[in-house]
């Protein structure tokens, strides 16, 4: 993001429009139609940025939908920038918490940020709905009543992808990922169904998160002897890692596959005809049918100049959740349990499909994990299904901790 874009995104802390109507309740804030404050803890700085500018820009476009209003409550967007890194994370969301006093916490994208703040979250009884990190503890051992997730685990766009890239790429697979939470996550729930398929991790390799240089890691791949590579990357380092693996050859000889996130079309543009090939898995292609998606495409279009992605649909999905649920209490967010029990009954038509949360989990259930090729189609790079596989759900089986 560019610094006049970030600085765009920041000094706006409000989405909503003027206007407030008090409703028909007692509580001192909505008494006064006081605003709902909505803090939003996303990185606009740093190698995560456009996931964080598409998941703000769709929320903006939901919320806008509504004229900035939720059961007669101005909305309010109170933006903090993670910068992808945990300790900025977690004193950012100790001031939403603490001084800002917010209604509603949604974010974080890094998987550390979310395992950081996810203690101070539950104990202070503060809504989370995250809607990007895939932190696979927060759907088991660490889950909590007060957080739901909107995106992914990082398990679910991964495990069904081991057994695919098994019987239809190769057996023999190099894994490589950034060196943290996410990446560990997502290698493990590809050898889950790989393994048993068949397949063999020839070796794995994790780069430090923000890497610019891939070129010691490209090089232990093509000495390998792998067929194929299965890779997580997102925001600048994947481009950056999409590019270089092209720029040394390795494209024609060693199929490149991975999470999704590898190729979005937030990064698709910079990537250019590198990520021509590219397989990967992925709840969301701005290319699925369905008239809810097509209607977000082309708003998103109008209002950005600018494709939807993976991560626009969480924003998008987010914002949904929050409208529909705030509107199921009548905009009453002083009893907490009742919000909580109205976000868990959402349900809708969400432009990757039927949006529902699994009970056990608290994450989203998603509709299919799409296996999807980078081709040239409709005038530019596009992710194109080629395969599916539905009702990925968490294997996590139940929150037992107490509310
Ligand atoms: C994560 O840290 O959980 C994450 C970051 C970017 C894309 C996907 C997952």
């Amino acid at each position: 993001m560019s610094g006049l874009t970030r600085r765009r995104f920041l000094a706006s802390s409000s989405a909503a429009a003027a206007g407030l109507a008090a409703g028909p309740w007692v509580g001192k804030s909505w008494a006064q139609g006081g605003p709902i404050k909505i803090g939003v803890l996303l990185p606009y700085s740093g190698v995560y940025a456009v996931l964080g500018e598409s998941i703000t820009q769709a929320m903006e476009l939901v919320f806008a939908r509504e004229g900035g209003m939720v059961a007669g409550r101005k909305i309010e967007l109170i933006k903090e920038d993670s910068e992808a890194k945990p300790p900025v994370g977690v004193r950012k969301a100790d001031k939403l918490i603490d001084s800002d006093k917010v209604d509603l916490l949604t974010g974080p994208v890094h998987s550390g940020v979310l395992a950081g703040i996810r203690d101070k979250v539950h104990n202070t009884k503060t809504i989370l709905i995250v809607s990007n990190a895939g932190a696979d503890q927060i759907s088991r051992e660490r889950c909590s009543r007060w957080i739901f997730r909107t995106s992914f685990s990082n398990w679910q766009p991964c495990q069904p992808m081991g057994g695919w890239v098994a019987k239809n790429v190769a057996k023999e697979v190099f894994q490589i990922a950034p060196n943290y939470q996410a990446g560990k996550d997502m290698m493990a729930a590809f050898r889950e169904t790989f393994l048993p398929a068949g397949g063999k991790v020839i070796a794995e390799d994790y780069p430090k998160l923000g890497e610019t240089d891939y070129a010691p890691f490209i090089t232990k791949i093509k000495q390998s002897g792998a067929k194929a590579v299965f890779a997580f990357f997102s925001g600048s380092d994947a481009v950056n890692f999409v590019k270089q693996y092209d720029q040394f050859g390795l494209k024609q000889t060693i199929k490149l596959t991975g999470a999704g996130f590898l190729t979005e079309p937030d990064v698709l543009p910079a990537q250019g005809q590198s990520a021509l090939g590219v397989i990967t898995g992925h709840f969301y292609t701005p290319l699925l049918d369905n008239p809810v998606n097509q209607r977000f495409v082309r708003e998103f279009k109008e209002k950005y100049n600018k494709s939807t992605d993976g991560f626009a649909c969480q924003g998008y999905d987010t914002a949904e959740v929050i409208v529909r649920a705030l509107k199921g209490v009548n905009g009453n967010t002083q009893d907490k349990m009742k919000l909580v029990e109205a976000i868990a009954k959402v349900e809708f038509d969400s432009p990757r499909g039927r949006f529902r949360f699994d009970p056990k989990t608290q994450n989203v259930i998603q509709p299919f994990i799409y296996v999807r090729e980078v081709k040239e189609v409709a005038g530019g790079l596009n992710n194109v299904v080629i395969d599916r596989i539905a009702d990925v759900r968490d294997p996590g089986t139940g929150c037992t901790l107490p509310v």
